[in-house]
């Protein structure tokens, strides 16, 4: 036997462990994930030293990740492998807006505000009036579109980042019955991923930038349509062409404009300068 055929057949074996896995896309996944991970093992002709190195890696990725910290998202993300999986699964229908990464920001629970109201609640920055209508690729207004939005402030940090359990800067509201949405938030600001954990050892090491441009999250559902998630970037932020996690699609890059003290378009009154930015929502009607 040749060194080539001994390898072949560990990993003949272990594919052959898994034939007979009642569930087909179970059996598919596992047989693909073993032959795909060993030849990558194979082509690095990977070291115990690197074996070891990688299992306490990814150790320290489980013992930091809970129900507010996802490093395991985070490693996914600046693999690309949660851009791949977004580009997999992008909808067919022409016009549907674009998806982007989850992230790992996201919290189940969000607090619902009313049409119009602030999902900022503290969190620090310029005030932002968002607004755009949730529509159907066939072009009709979808009412009672449920919207989670959430951001990070003008430090960069998103609520669940901070101590305690502080909630600011995301939130929850349904389109009105002509499809319209609308609420406050601040303008958002680009960041760095959180990078004092192994993730960003990882970046460290590869010379890699954690900066994701400025962007404010969306996931939004409708009866009869497929759920949304993506979110608008800040056209003109410096990191549009660097985004550490691969996230950004020229579709999604929308202008903030900057206004002028004075009334806003619910009536509100700022005595300091404020921003607005419109987005269009349409979501792919599902057959
Ligand atoms: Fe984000």
């Amino acid at each position: 036997m040749t060194q080539q055929e001994r390898e072949q057949a560990v990993t003949d074996e272990v594919v052959a462990s898994f034939a007979a896995t009642s569930d087909e896309r179970l059996r598919e996944i596992v047989q693909s994930l073993t032959r795909h991970l060993h030849a990558f093992a194979r082509d690095v002709r990977l070291s115990q030293e690197e074996w070891e190195a990688g299992i306490a890696f990814l150790t320290r990725v489980g013992h930091l990740t809970d129900d507010k910290r996802q490093e395991f998202i985070l490693l996914s993300d600046v693999l690309g492998l949660s851009m791949l999986t977004v580009g997999i699964n992008a909808p067919a229908a022409p016009g549907a807006t674009e998806s982007t990464v989850f992230g790992p920001f996201f919290v189940e629970s969000a607090p619902e505000v009313p049409l119009g109201g602030d999902i900022a609640r503290g969190a620090a920055g310029t005030p932002c009036w968002v607004s755009g209508t949730v529509r159907s690729t066939d072009g009709s207004p979808i009412a009672g579109a449920r919207i989670e939005v959430w951001e990070a402030d003008e430090d960069g940090f998103y609520d669940v980042q901070y101590e305690g359990d502080r909630s600011a800067g995301r939130g929850r509201l349904h389109s009105g019955d002509d499809g319209g949405y609308r609420f406050w938030s601040v303008r958002p600001s680009s960041y760095g991923i959180p990078d004092d954990g192994p993730v960003g050892e990882l970046l460290a090491a590869t010379g890699r930038a954690p900066m994701r441009p400025a962007h404010l999250h969306f996931k939004v559902d409708a009866a009869g349509h497929r759920t949304l998630i993506t979110h608008i970037f800040v056209a003109g932020d410096p990191h549009l062409d660097s985004d550490a996690v691969f996230g950004v699609k020229e579709s999604l890059v929308v202008d903030f404009a900057e206004r002028e003290p004075g009334t806003a378009p619910d009536g509100r009154v700022l005595d300091t300068p404020w921003t607005s930015v419109e987005f269009d929502i349409v979501l792919e009607a599902l057959r």
